[in-house]
């Protein structure tokens, strides 16, 4: 398949419309970014390689690396993770607080905030140096050594993130926070300051195109009927409450950031990255889904 071709015409279709969406804002460091930037990369399970843009820029991933993050759990922790987050959409906005109280403090899903930061206080838990430890996991996947956590935009988040301290909290009221809340805040805001290009994206989530097994090393990263349960939970909510859009246009499971990176995963096939940082309404990358639509409409590639 022509992907290169593919992705050329799309571009050229789209840069014909006016995108209305806006950078991330709450966070003041993902303001400082160029809205204009955008770049995309597919990487085929026999590891070939397409791209246009931007797409060897590295950019704050946010919370695509939730996804990454309950990956080490559920293979550290087994079926016992859904013992402390459910694994149903919660139709709500990413930071949502609602749910958490008459859920008695189990998040509705990994990848809302209040999950990943659960996830995050279950693997303090079971690593030794944590951060380290997280990093050392990614950049394995990754196959790029010097991959790291943005400082800055951690800062940056901290000192802005009033709303996910709400979240934590609550949880630690019904005591489904075991460890200190700044200690697992800390690792939170960290995580999702990981920046990564669309070239290291596409090719980090290899595995999970192939049932859990990287197809480039060969080595098993989860279980196959792991690797398909996380594929579920990215098709169900990986785009919060435009998830059902996202599996409505698109087709495919995938997870987005408020950076403006979306990555999707054709099982079996491929997995693409897709950065461009305006974003809707319901924080996901504007260009980014409509780009993806088009892709999955002329390769015939949705899922369904
Ligand atoms: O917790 C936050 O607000 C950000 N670190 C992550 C949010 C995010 O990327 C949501 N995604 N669409």
């Amino acid at each position: 398949m022509d992907y290169n071709n593919i992705f050329f015409k799309i571009n050229t279709s789209l840069n014909k419309i006016k995108d209305h969406g806006k950078v991330a804002s709450y966070i003041p460091e993902l303001n400082n970014i160029d809205p204009n930037k955008f770049g995309v990369h597919l990487t085929t399970l026999n590891n070939e390689h397409y791209s246009i843009g931007d797409s060897n820029e590295k950019f704050s991933i946010q919370s695509i690396a939730k996804v990454l993050a309950l990956t080490l759990a559920y293979k550290m922790k087994g079926e016992k993770l859904w013992k402390r987050i459910d694994v149903e959409p919660s139709g709500t906005s990413f930071n949502s607080l609602v749910q958490l109280e008459y859920n008695h403090g189990i998040p509705r899903n990994p990848l809302i905030n209040a999950g990943a930061i659960v996830i995050c206080d279950i693997l303090i838990s079971n690593l030794e140096n944590p951060k380290k430890d997280f990093l050392e996991f990614i950049r394995e996947l990754s196959g790029n050594k010097t991959l790291n956590f943005s400082s800055k935009t951690a800062e940056s988040e901290k000192i802005t993130g009033f709303t996910n301290m709400a979240l934590v909290n609550l949880m630690k009221s019904f005591n489904n926070i075991k460890n200190d809340i700044d200690v697992v805040m800390d690792f939170y805001f960290n995580l999702c300051s990981i920046e990564m290009t669309c070239k290291e994206l596409s090719r980090t989530f290899l595995f999970l195109t192939n049932d859990g097994i990287d197809p480039i090393t060969n080595n098993k990263i989860l279980s196959e009927s792991k690797s398909k349960r996380i594929n579920a939970i990215m098709l169900l909510c990986g785009f919060y409450d435009e998830a059902g859009e996202f599996a409505f246009k698109v087709g495919l499971p995938g997870k987005s950031g408020v950076g403006g990176g979306i990555v999707a995963i054709h099982p079996n096939k491929y997995s693409i990255a897709v950065w461009s940082p305006r974003l809707n309404k319901k924080g996901n990358s504007q260009k980014g889904m409509n780009f993806l639509e088009k892709f999955t409409t002329k390769t015939q590639s949705s899922i369904f």
